[in-house]
């Protein structure tokens, strides 16, 4: 294996990791499904956590469920090039398998996946799944259009080469749940599609990968993005029905932070993605943002009863 080989660590860091005691490292298909088959055949469950490394106190959240639910857990670290669209930060996205490494150890993973992208997109490699229009060509879609297609497909390989009774995904990502459980069903990958809450920092900002890129400044304005998000939440539960009062309200919110470039705000049919003419059943409010070079998206789900 070459310094190049892996989307996520250098060979070196992974051979090394593998002689350590911890995580188990997997590098090969073959060797990720002679693992599965194994447990397979001997009745454990697996549960698969797919993440791009660089693991925050999110992603470990849904390892710690993932442990409590099934017997064997599985987590995968890619960077996958694939969902990046050209002038995104695939290049400069944080990579640190040793600290990944050392927190899958601590956090009793059985088996730490970190293909080379190689491995996974080999030579002629030439299949995109593909979600439909509706749940991809919107909110995030829109500024990112091929973003979903990487997510599908990387996504579709991954459980198809673990096998997984369970994959577990973050709401702070929440189109992405969406396009998760419409290609599971859809494909009939047949596991089930655990979504967990989003893990935040005390002053409400979601963890996320990319707060480490915030300068001081962005920093201190970018909790206001889930005080705005609060804020439709309340007036929901107040009884707020009109679309386009709320995101004006949360419009007027967020542009009390100067440092915050506002790329949409959004209240939708959180199963659907489609607008409502007025807010029942469960609402999604989704924001992405920019704070100088960062990107930043957040969202809530209330629940209001129809007739409320
Ligand atoms: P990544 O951004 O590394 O996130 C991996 C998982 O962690 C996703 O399901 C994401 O929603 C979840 N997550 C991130 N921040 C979270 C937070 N603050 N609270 C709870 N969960 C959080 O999302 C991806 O990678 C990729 O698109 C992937 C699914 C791995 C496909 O490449």
């Amino acid at each position: 294996m070459t310094v190049e080989a892996t989307s996520h660590q250098s060979g070196a860091e992974a051979s090394k990791a593998r002689r350590v005691r911890g995580a188990k490292v997997i590098t090969t298909l073959k060797e990720m499904r002679l693992t599965v088959e194994r447990w397979r055949r001997n009745g454990k469950t697996v549960a698969l956590v797919p993440t791009m490394g660089a693991l925050h106190e999110g992603h470990l959240s849904l390892i710690r469920e993932a442990r409590k639910s099934c017997d064997r857990v599985i987590v995968s670290l890619f960077v996958n090039p694939l969902q990046f669209g050209a002038g995104e930060d695939f290049g400069e996205y944080p990579r640190d398998f040793k600290r990944d490494h050392r927190l899958l150890t601590a956090e009793k993973a059985d088996a730490l996946f970190a293909p080379a992208a190689e491995e996974l997109y080999p030579e002629g490699f030439d299949t995109r799944v593909v979600v439909g229009d509706r749940l991809t060509q919107t909110l995030c879609g829109l500024s990112r259009p091929t973003h979903f297609i990487g997510v599908a497909t990387v996504v579709t390989k991954l459980i198809s080469l673990t096998r997984p009774h369970q994959v577990y995904f973050g709401q702070k990502d929440f189109q992405q749940t969406l396009v998760a459980r419409r290609l599971v069903a859809d494909l009939n990958l047949g596991c089930e599609v655990m979504v967990l809450p989003t893990v935040r920092e005390t002053d409400g900002l979601a963890k996320s990968t990319r707060n480490v890129y915030l300068s001081q400044e962005e920093r201190l304005a970018a909790p206001g993005i889930y005080q705005a998000l609060k804020l439709a939440e309340g007036m929901l539960q107040v009884g707020e029905r009109n679309p386009q009062d709320l995101i004006e309200a949360v419009r007027k919110r967020l542009r009390n932070e100067t440092a915050i470039e506002i790329e949409y705000i959004a209240a939708k049919n959180a199963e659907t993605l489609e607008d409502l003419n007025i807010l029942t059943g469960n609402v999604l409010v989704a924001v992405a943002v920019r704070l100088g070079r960062v990107r930043l998206i957040d969202n809530v789900v209330v629940s209001v009863p129809a007739g409320s």
